[in-house]
C-alpha cells in the first residue's frame, strides 16, 4: 500500500491519541505522537534544572538532546538520550510546563524538522498534534480536527490520568489558552480540515468515519 499521511489535530481530551492509534492500526500505518516529543523535551528541561520560561536555556537543552521515537501504533515509545520517558512525560510536572516549552520558536523548529523526516521515512503515518495540518504536513492526504465539549474532554482526561475532574478541567482550559494564543504555530484548524465533534461518539464510530473519508481520497 502506498503513501498515506493523516493529520489529526485538536485540543487535549478530544480523543486524538486513541483515535489516531486505532486509525493507524487499521490503515497498517505508523503513528507519531508529536505531543510526546514536546513532553520529552520538557522532561529534559526540568531534568537539567532549567526554568521552562527561560527561552534561551530551553532552546539550548532542546538542541542538545537526542530523541528516539518508536512509531508502532500498538507500542509507541519515546526516549531521551537513551532513557525511556514514556511514564514521566505524562506526569503533572511535565504537563504543567509543556506549553511554555512548546511556545519557544526554536524548539518548534527543531521538532517540526524531525517530525517531517519521520513522516517522509514512514510513508504511511497517522500524525497527531496541534499544528500538523497547518505546519508539519500541509500536504497530508486527510486533515482532521477533533473537538469535544469542555465537559467531555475533562471527563476523558481525568479518567485516563485518575485525577479530579475539576482540576483536569482547569488544567485543560489553561493549556488550551496557552496553546491557541502563542505566537508560533498556535493550535489552529486548517482551512481544509474535516472537523469532527466527538462528544457523543464512541471510538469505533470516529475511526470508521475517518476511514470512510479516506476511502474517497487515497
Ligand atoms: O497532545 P499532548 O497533550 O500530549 O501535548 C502536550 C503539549 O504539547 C500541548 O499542550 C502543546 O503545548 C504541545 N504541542 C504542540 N504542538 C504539537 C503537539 C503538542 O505545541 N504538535
Amino acid at each position: 500500500s502506498g503513501r498515506c499521511v493523516v493529520a489529526v489535530d485538536g485540543p487535549s481530551g478530544s480523543g486524538k491519541s486513541t483515535v489516531s492509534r486505532r486509525l493507524a492500526t487499521a490503515l497498517d500505518a505508523q503513528y507519531l505522537d508529536t505531543g510526546a516529543m514536546y513532553r520529552a523535551v520538557t522532561w529534559a528541561v526540568l531534568q537539567s534544572g532549567v526554568e521552562p520560561h527561560d527561552s534561551d536555556a530551553v532552546a539550548k537543552v532542546a538542541g542538545e538532546v537526542q530523541l528516539e521515537i518508536g512509531t508502532d501504533p500498538s507500542a509507541p515509545h519515546i526516549s531521551v538520550d537513551g532513557t525511556a520517558v514514556d511514564g514521566p512525560i505524562r506526569g503533572p510536572e511535565v504537563t504543567g510546563a509543556v506549553s511554555a516549552v512548546a511556545a519557544v520558536p526554536w524548539v518548534r523548529q527543531l521538532l517540526v524538522a524531525q517530525q517531517r523526516k519521520l513522516i517522509a521515512e514512514a510513508g504511511r503515518m497517522v500524525v497527531e498534534g496541534r499544528d500538523i495540518g497547518t505546519v508539519v504536513a500541509p500536504d497530508a492526504d486527510l486533515k482532521v480536527y477533533l473537538t469535544a465539549s469542555a465537559d467531555a474532554r475533562a471527563r476523558r482526561r481525568s479518567a485516563e490520568d485518575a485525577t479530579d475532574v475539576a482540576a483536569t478541567a482547569a488544567d485543560l482550559h489553561r493549556r488550551d489558552q496557552l496553546d491557541s494564543t502563542r505566537a508560533t504555530d498556535p493550535l489552529q484548524q486548517a482551512d481544509d480540515a474535516v472537523v469532527l465533534d466527538t462528544t457523543g461518539l464512541g471510538i469505533d464510530e470516529v475511526v470508521s468515519r475517518l476511514r470512510a473519508l479516506l476511502d474517497g481520497r487515497v
